[in-house]
């Protein structure tokens, strides 16, 4: 595999603006003080390591960043649904789901859904990030209160905020301080976890968890998105997998984006439940209902997540090669058993050292980097896929392991998170 190519700055890019003086960029001057207040917040994220940028990925590097756990994202099913519901249906919904863009595909594809993960009912929404968004605004406002992992993704924690909730975020995967946020006051309680964590691929303690929330009448919602398809029997999650059903775990939240290898999201729970979302959640009314298309493309999908068990024992076996080689070059691996394998670095520069010189051996590993992780645990995110051979973990794991003996050059500003 040649080494990736270096990438010109393409159109939106730009090399590094915080430094630059241009009083017009792209000649257009800004009202008052804004330029210069854009460029010293841009330069403080500089001096930081913290400044990003997106590049133009070339399909030439061995992938190690994208959530498509199950190497679902390129199969030709889903892209020809995709393209005779474009064909049929056109390719957008054209209005809002309330206001007549909401068809025979996307309910279909929601029955399905509700159906995989053993829930009621299920409601479509545009993102992942939308559906947290109107799942919790739909539920808690203030008087209640709302209980986090403080790991949860920044889709759960906005949610909380703009809901006017009390938001108590309890110390990762830690019991004993759940449960004392767990017996603050509150009208009603809300207590929201991932099931799989994005930045550390490490487990919740599920059945603990759903046992402190019944014991406070709390109301428990899991955002499934990197444990869908990956976990559980024909992909049903992390829920599934612990034997946690309606009763334990009222609502359950998915993403298209990561195993399906599509597009979109959902949140699965009772009726009842669902209806307030319908009539509730900004964040599914006052949108355009998702592209039937992709609700095509999911369907396929979907199909191929529940038959094809495969991705998962390859997926798995993946996982396990990579642990054990790991832990023989030395490398410091966290205690995870999921596609996420992060590498903690600690520093933002070292993490981004790393990720570079990575990329120029043809290894595409982003680095992440506060405010995405919590400061001091800078880290290149490793992720692994289905469509991965165990050569390609070896060769990333004995570049890795090199590289870290050996001093590294000078990093550049970069596009990781
Ligand atoms: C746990 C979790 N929830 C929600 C989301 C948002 O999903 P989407 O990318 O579909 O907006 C993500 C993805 O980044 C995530 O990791």
């Amino acid at each position: 595999m040649p080494p990736s190519a270096p990438v010109s700055p393409a159109h939106g890019e730009h090399s590094d603006p915080a430094l630059s003086a241009d009083p017009k960029p792209n000649g257009v001057e800004l009202p008052g003080d804004w330029a210069s207040w854009l460029r010293t917040q841009q330069a403080a994220l500089n001096h930081a390591q913290q400044w990003r940028q997106r590049r133009v990925q070339t399909s030439e590097a061995r992938d190690f960043a994208s959530n498509d756990y199950l190497a679902l994202t390129r199969h030709p099913e889903p892209a020809r649904a995709l393209a005779a519901a474009a064909a049929e249906l056109g390719c957008g919904a054209g209005s809002a789901q309330l206001l007549g863009g909401y068809r025979s595909i996307h309910r279909k594809l929601e029955e399905r859904l509700a159906e995989w993960v053993d829930r009621p009912a299920a409601a479509l929404f545009s993102t992942g990030y939308m559906a947290n968004l109107g799942l919790i605004t739909a539920l808690a406002g203030a008087d209640d209160l709302i209980v986090q992992d403080k790991l949860n993704h920044a889709s759960l924690i906005d949610a909380a905020r703009l809901s006017g909730a009390k938001l108590r975020r309890y110390r990762h995967n830690d019991m004993a301080s759940l449960r004392r946020q767990l017996t603050l006051p509150g009208r009603r309680r809300l207590l929201a976890v991932e099931s799989v964590f994005s930045m550390d691929g490490d487990l919740a303690p599920l059945a603990e968890i759903a046992a402190l929330a019944a014991d406070h009448d709390a109301l428990l919602c899991v955002d499934e998105a990197h444990a869908l398809g990956v976990l559980g029997e024909r992909g049903s999650g992390a829920l599934s997998a612990a034997d946690l059903g309606a009763e334990q775990a009222p609502v359950v939240v998915g993403t298209f984006g990561k195993s399906l290898g599509t597009h979109g999201a959902f949140v699965a729970g009772p009726q009842l439940l669902i209806d307030q979302l319908v009539n509730r959640a900004r964040s599914h009314i006052y949108t355009t209902a998702p592209a039937p298309p992709l609700a095509a493309a999911t369907l396929a999908s979907l199909e191929l997540v529940q038959r094809e068990q495969w991705r998962r024992d390859h997926l798995f076996s993946l996982i396990d090669a990579f642990v054990r080689r790991a832990a023989e070059l030395g490398l410091p691996l966290s205690p995870s058993r999921s596609p996420i394998q992060p590498l903690i670095l600690g520093d933002a520069g070292r993490a981004l050292k790393l990720s570079r010189a990575l990329a120029a051996q043809g290894f595409h590993v982003p680095a992440i980097r506060p405010p995405t992780i919590p400061e001091g645990t800078s880290r290149l995110r490793i992720s692994l896929n289905a469509g991965h051979q165990p050569e390609d973990v070896e060769l990333l794991l004995v570049a890795i392991a090199r590289e870290l003996e050996q001093p590294l050059q000078a990093s550049r500003p970069g596009d990781e998170r």
